[in-house]
């Protein structure tokens, strides 16, 4: 019964919307970009940057991804990592992506803007005939940084905007809330930039009503603690605010203690627009289907939920209309 579930979430068609590409690097990537760039990194084997990968909270896990990041440095860095991440979406049977990239990630140790967006853009460009996926980029501002730093980061952005979906919010959460970025996801919205934001991952639901009102956002990342304000719930789904959840990363990061108690079947139940992402697949054990395997297993998922949580990737999405409708004819044809 549950394979069956399975073996459909596995054929459905699906898109992926909270995707951070630097959080697909997989140990032995970074194990090659080290050698290859003559980058000392603390670990002596593929086993022990895995070993390494235990994480009781989101800093934990922050201080070991920014430190990942270090290996890559040149342009065919940035390409490699896309393209090992956009072979194993389409694994997945992903036929959209929309990814995140962190440029201060980059830029704060002296990789410029544009070495790293060029890479990720060649692949994404490569990405429909090479592996039968569309792609669009989001960029995101790191919010433990001020807001100075990221209109820098709008202004190394301006000469690619138009290769550019929207701009995110990321990062450490407590502490940092939304309404701090108020002022540049302004000026990123007068650029027709689409707005994103991480908020209610550890975060109280407080954040997610800053990233409503403030950020005027588009669609929410994460969201899991909007579940704790019924008023907030019920704007959640009344403006059909898409959530892109990610039960591994949840896991990873201790938001739920088990799989078992993850809140995305009552989020669906409360008709908030959920969908399963994989947020850093290489550092938290799993891409697209590793997450529908950890719901279906764990939760009482109907076949209808399975297809519901399917058809609210593509409607999340930040595709055109007719593009939205072809793909969930498709999903329609699955059976
Ligand atoms: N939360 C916040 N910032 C991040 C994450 C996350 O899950 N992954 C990469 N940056
Ligand atoms: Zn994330």
């Amino acid at each position: 019964m549950k394979e069956d579930l399975i073996r459909y979430a596995a054929a459905l068609p699906k898109a992926e919307l909270h995707l951070h590409i630097e959080g697909s690097l997989e140990p032995e990537l970074m194990f090659q970009l080290a050698q290859r760039n003559k980058v000392e990194i603390p670990f002596n084997s593929v086993e022990e940057i895995r070993a390494a990968y235990s994480f009781s909270n989101l800093q934990e896990f922050l201080d070991i991804y920014y430190q990942g990041m270090s290996v890559l440095l040149t342009e065919e860095d940035f390409f490699d990592l896309t393209m090992a991440y956009l072979n194993r979406a389409a694994a997945d049977n992903v036929k959209h992506v929309e990814i995140f990239f962190d440029p201060q990630g980059h830029t704060d140790r002296s990789v410029p803007f544009d070495t790293a967006i060029s890479g990720i853009l060649t692949a994404l460009r490569l990405s429909r005939v090479q592996f039968g996926i569309t792609a669009k980029l989001i960029m995101c501002f790191l919010r433990h940084l001020p807001e100075d730093a990221a209109f820098e980061t709008l202004k190394q952005a301006e000469p690619w905007l138009d290769q550019i979906v929207g701009v995110g919010l990321d990062s450490s959460e407590v502490g940092y809330p939304p309404s701090n970025f108020a002022r540049v996801f302004a000026a990123a919205g007068k650029h027709g930039l689409k707005r994103v934001a991480h908020a209610g991952e550890e975060g109280p639901p407080d954040y997610v009503w800053e990233a409503l009102d403030t950020l005027h956002i588009d669609r929410l990342d994460h969201g899991n603690r909007a579940l704790e304000d019924k008023k907030l719930v019920e704007r959640l789904a009344a403006e059909e605010m898409t959530l892109t959840v990610c039960p591994l990363s949840n896991l990873k990061l201790c938001v739920v203690d088990d799989v078992r108690n993850h809140p995305i079947k009552k989020m669906l139940d409360l008709g908030l627009r959920a969908t399963v992402n994989s947020d850093d697949p290489a550092y938290f054990g799993g891409y697209v289907m590793d997450n529908f395997e950890a719901i279906i297993e764990n939760l009482d998922l109907t076949r209808e939920d399975i297809k519901m949580l399917a058809s609210n990737s593509f409607a999340g999405s930040f595709l055109e209309p007719g593009e939205k409708r072809a793909h969930l004819a498709a999903i329609n044809l699955v059976n």
